[in-house]
């Protein structure tokens, strides 16, 4: 396992392939066994690979623009009937992404979409003060009660990043017993 968080990066740009839908299969289920608040199991999961609408996708953030060239787009959506710690709940399920993305050879990236600000295309095409949380929803016909903590680009990387290594193990984070 240290070994993939090791590899583990955050890719922005990747080769013109298709993921194999297994490999997305056992992405879909790192993502699903992750832990939830009291078991509730409210994550869901929209997996978009039409290029039109992950180009629209890619527009939605100041900082998602790369992802226009991403194969493959997972949208982390929280039933907020079901569950009661949306970033929690999807942030863990973003984690586990990311890791078994890395275990495929795959790569992928954090794409902030809760209190995020429209990117510069899309300013106004909300008629509220709405941001790419709801233009999402409305794009992708999400019912209400979801949210959407983030989006995960994912494909094969087109160029290798530096993986970790021990000169970031920073002991002075630590602390033992008290601060
Ligand atoms: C909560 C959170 C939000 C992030 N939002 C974005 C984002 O909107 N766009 C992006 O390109 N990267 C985003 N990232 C990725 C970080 O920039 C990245 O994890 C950080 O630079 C460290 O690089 P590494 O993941 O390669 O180790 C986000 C990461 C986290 C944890």
């Amino acid at each position: 396992m240290i070994e993939a968080i090791i590899r583990r990066r955050s890719h922005r740009s990747f080769e013109d392939r298709k993921v194999e839908p297994e490999k997305l299969d056992e992405i879909l289920k790192a993502a699903m066994f992750a832990p939830t608040a009291r078991d509730r199991r409210p994550v869901e999961f929209i997996v978009v690979q039409d290029r039109g609408m992950i180009a629209r996708l890619s527009k939605m953030t100041p900082y998602s623009g790369f992802a226009k060239d991403a194969p493959a787009v997972i949208v982390i959506c929280y039933d907020a009937e079901r569950g009661g710690r949306f970033k929690e709940d999807c942030s863990i399920s973003a984690a586990h992404i990311y890791l078994e993305a890395t275990n495929q050879g795959l790569g992928a990236c954090f794409v902030q979409l809760a209190d995020a600000e429209l990117g510069p295309e899309l300013k106004g095409a909300l008629p509220s003060a709405g941001g790419p949380e709801e233009l999402i929803k409305k794009e992708l016909a999400i019912p209400d009660r979801f949210r959407l903590q983030c989006m995960m680009p994912i494909g094969y990387p087109a160029r290798a990043l530096a993986q970790h290594d021990d000169s970031e193990f920073d002991r002075s984070r630590i602390h033992r017993e008290k601060y």
